[in-house]
Parts: structure tokens; C-alpha cells; sequence
């Protein structure tokens, strides 16, 4: 008769090979992602529901006109950029496409640079050029003769518009010299106010103003995003419309519907289940919005907190959105008038704001003043300020 001491050591042994068996069956069977690079926001995914008439558009657009000068607008994540680059891949070797994103490349000198590179397709150096000789350098190239169509994209062209000196300088050459095609995008539909009239005039841009993307727009998106990344037979039409509308509703950027997805389909994994379920959507979402600003919030500045809480504030008061200057800088002097020094003066403040769009917390817009003359800029908050304020009461 074994002792008892040995029953236990041969339980112990089956329980651990059993666990090792259990694990091995739950990481095998219960695997939910099947490709995570689906999921990344910044690829650009070869089949692009909802925008396909756009990008059909402007690929025969630019194939038929001697030029093409397009605006596109729209508020962030409803597929602007995608859609035009997936155009100019399309296009692939029938034109010479220059993508120039503003926000990384404003300077005179570093798009002039870029654009001759990618057009000349060799290194070009600028070192000891001055402004006017790398605008010959640029005249020489425009008037070139070729046979393929140079198209430039100008993506998130407020940050170049907004450096006054820069944008005529850069898009006078464009205008003047040769056939060049562009498109411009930015989420800013009013940036035209402040581009020179002249050059605004002689632009002559046809403009599309893109819609947010509507719960069904979302849900034929994830439809795509799950088809490719997850197993079959992980999730089911009404999940994803669950979470189509949720993301639709609370931001209408489709990047946060795709992480929101891609959160719900690890949480699930990690619960050892095999299907994305409501319950699990909720742990996603509020991991999400965790992520989103509950994560950022304890790691800014002392006075960037009360702006942030400031802005929340106003955006309750206006459903959704705040006026920045001078509602919710008023609000935030309330907030600050404990500290040691005081509010801030406005200048930090603006630097604040522009903080705050490049985390991507909030959404900045120009909108007409009410009840006043000219315009005010209105901060939209990318995440669930009514939780963030109800959880900052209660700390
Ligand atoms: N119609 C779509 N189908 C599939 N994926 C999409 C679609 N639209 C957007 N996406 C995904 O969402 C990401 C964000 O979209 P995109 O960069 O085009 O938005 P945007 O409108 O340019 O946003 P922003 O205004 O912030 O620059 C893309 O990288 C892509 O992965
Ligand atoms: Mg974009």
C-alpha cells in the first residue's frame, strides 16, 4: 500500500501535468488574435470600407485632370489620411506621389529638402543653401519635363498654415511653375481664413468635407478588422455593433472603435474564454478609458491638471465641448487661485492646449462665437469627461 505521503506526491505530479495540459489546451484552443498588426492604427489597410467611392474619386480625378487641387476635411480618425494614401497606391508608378506630413515637416527648408528627394529620388543635401536657392533648386525641378504627374499631399496642413511665414513661400513655386496636383487635409475646416487670399484664391480647391463615421461605417470597419485578426467564431455581428455604436457615440474616431476591439479580444484571451462577450466590452471599455486619461492625467504638471479639469467642466456645461478662451481659462484661474502663484498667463495656457491636442485628450476646432463677433476655438474631450470629472470628486 503506498503511504499516504506518496498519494499526495502522485496528485501533485498528475495536478501538474495536468496544469501543464490545461495551459497548453487554453493557450491552443483559446487563442482569440490571429494577427495583431491588424490592429495597428497607424497601417493602412489594402481594403478600405466606407471610403471606397472617395478613393475611386480621386484616383480618376487625378488620372483625368491636367491638375487636381483637393481640401479635405473632416473631424480626426474618419479615414482622411488612409483613404488618400491608399488612392496614391493605387496610382503606384503613374504618378510621382510626395507625402509630406505637416505636423512632423513645416519648415521651408525641411519640405523643400523632402520634396526634391522624393521627386529627384536621391539624397539632396541643403547645407549652406540659402531660402533663395533652394527655391531655384525647386523652380528647376517643377519645370522639368516628365511624363509621369507629380502629386503632392499636404496632410495636417494647418501646422503650416498656422506658421504664417512658411505657406506662401512653399505653395506660390506649386502654383507657379509646371502642372502640379495637391491635395490638402486637415481636421480644421475653416485653416482657408487664415491662408493668404491671394494664394486661397488662385487655389482654386475643390473641398469634401468627410462626415464622422456612423455607428454602421464603424461596424463594417471592425466587420473587416475582425474577419483579419481574430478566429473565426470569436465574436459575432451584435458584439461588434455593440461596440460600434458605444464608439461612436462616446469619440466617433475609428481608432479608438479598433482598440477598443483589439482590447476586448485580449481581455477575452486572458479570461481563458473563447468568445468576446458584453460583459467583457465593458472591461475593455473601461480599461480604455483608463488608458485614455486616467493613465496621462497623474503625470502632468500640477497646472495642466486644472486646465484638463477646466475644460471638463465647460464641456458639461456646453454638451460636449469647451470654449477654450477665455470660458475655460476663466475656470481654470478658479481651479488655480490656491496655488502658490497663481494662474498661469495665457501664452502657458495656449502652450497648455497644444500639450493636450498633441496627447490626443482633446480635439480642437474654430467654431462661430455666440453672441459675439469672430470665431472662438472649442476643445473637445476624446474621452468620457462625465467619469473622469465623477472620479476626480471623488479622490
Ligand atoms: N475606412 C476604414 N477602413 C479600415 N480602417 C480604417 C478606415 N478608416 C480609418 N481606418 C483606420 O484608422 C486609422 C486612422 O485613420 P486615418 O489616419 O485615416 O484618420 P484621419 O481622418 O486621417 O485622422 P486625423 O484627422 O486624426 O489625422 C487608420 O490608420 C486605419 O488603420
Ligand atoms: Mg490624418
Amino acid at each position: 500500500m503506498p503511504s499516504s505521503d506518496g498519494i499526495f506526491e502522485f496528485k501533485g505530479v498528475c495536478g501538474a501535468i495536468l496544469g501543464c495540459l490545461c495551459g497548453y489546451f487554453s493557450q491552443g484552443v483559446r487563442m482569440i488574435l490571429k494577427d495583431k498588426g491588424v490592429f495597428d492604427i497607424n497601417r493602412i489597410p489594402s481594403v478600405i470600407p466606407v471610403r471606397n467611392n472617395l478613393i475611386e474619386e480621386i484616383v480618376n480625378k487625378i488620372r483625368l485632370s491636367e491638375v487636381y487641387r483637393l481640401f479635405i476635411s473632416g473631424v480626426t480618425g474618419n479615414g482622411k489620411t488612409s483613404s488618400v494614401k491608399r488612392a496614391l497606391e493605387i496610382l503606384g508608378n503613374e504618378i510621382i506621389p510626395v507625402y509630406i506630413n505637416c505636423s512632423e515637416t513645416n519648415s521651408y527648408t525641411s519640405i523643400s529638402k523632402h520634396i526634391l528627394e522624393i521627386v529627384r529620388d536621391k539624397p539632396f543635401s541643403e547645407k549652406g543653401k540659402n531660402r533663395d536657392e533652394l527655391a531655384d533648386e525647386l523652380k528647376r525641378m517643377l519645370l522639368t519635363k516628365r511624363t509621369k504627374k507629380l502629386v503632392f499631399v499636404f496632410d495636417e496642413v494647418d501646422k503650416l498654415i498656422e506658421k504664417k511665414d512658411n505657406h506662401v513661400d512653399i505653395f506660390s513655386p506649386l502654383l507657379n511653375y509646371g502642372k502640379v496636383s495637391f491635395i490638402l487635409i486637415s481636421n480644421d475646416p475653416n485653416i482657408f481664413g487664415k491662408m493668404q487670399g491671394m494664394l486661397r484664391s488662385r487655389m482654386q480647391l475643390e473641398v469634401k468635407m468627410l462626415s464622422a463615421y456612423q455607428p454602421g461605417d464603424i461596424l463594417e470597419i471592425l466587420k473587416q478588422k475582425a474577419e483579419e485578426g481574430m478566429i473565426e467564431g470569436s465574436y459575432d455581428i451584435e458584439t461588434l455593433a455593440t461596440i460600434s455604436k458605444f464608439s461612436s457615440d462616446i469619440w466617433g474616431d475609428i481608432r479608438v472603435a479598433i482598440k477598443l476591439l483589439e482590447k476586448t479580444a485580449v481581455i477575452t484571451e486572458m479570461l481563458g474564454k473563447d468568445k468576446i462577450s458584453e460583459e467583457i466590452i465593458k472591461e475593455a471599455i473601461k480599461d480604455l478609458q483608463m488608458s485614455e486619461i486616467d493613465k496621462v492625467f497623474p503625470t502632468l504638471p500640477r497646472h495642466l491638471r486644472w486646465v484638463v479639469v477646466a475644460l471638463c467642466l465647460e464641456s458639461r456645461k456646453n454638451n460636449g465641448f469647451a470654449v477654450t478662451y477665455p470660458n475655460a481659462y476663466e475656470t481654470y484661474g478658479l481651479l488655480a487661485q490656491k496655488e502658490r502663484f497663481g494662474k498661469v498667463g495665457d501664452r502657458q495656457y495656449r502652450a497648455y492646449l497644444d500639450d493636450l491636442e498633441m496627447l490626443r485628450l482633446f480635439d480642437f476646432q474654430w467654431k462661430p462665437a455666440v453672441n459675439r463677433r469672430g470665431r472662438v476655438r472649442i476643445a473637445i474631450p476624446k474621452f468620457d469627461f462625465e467619469s473622469f470629472l465623477v472620479g476626480i470628486s471623488a479622490e
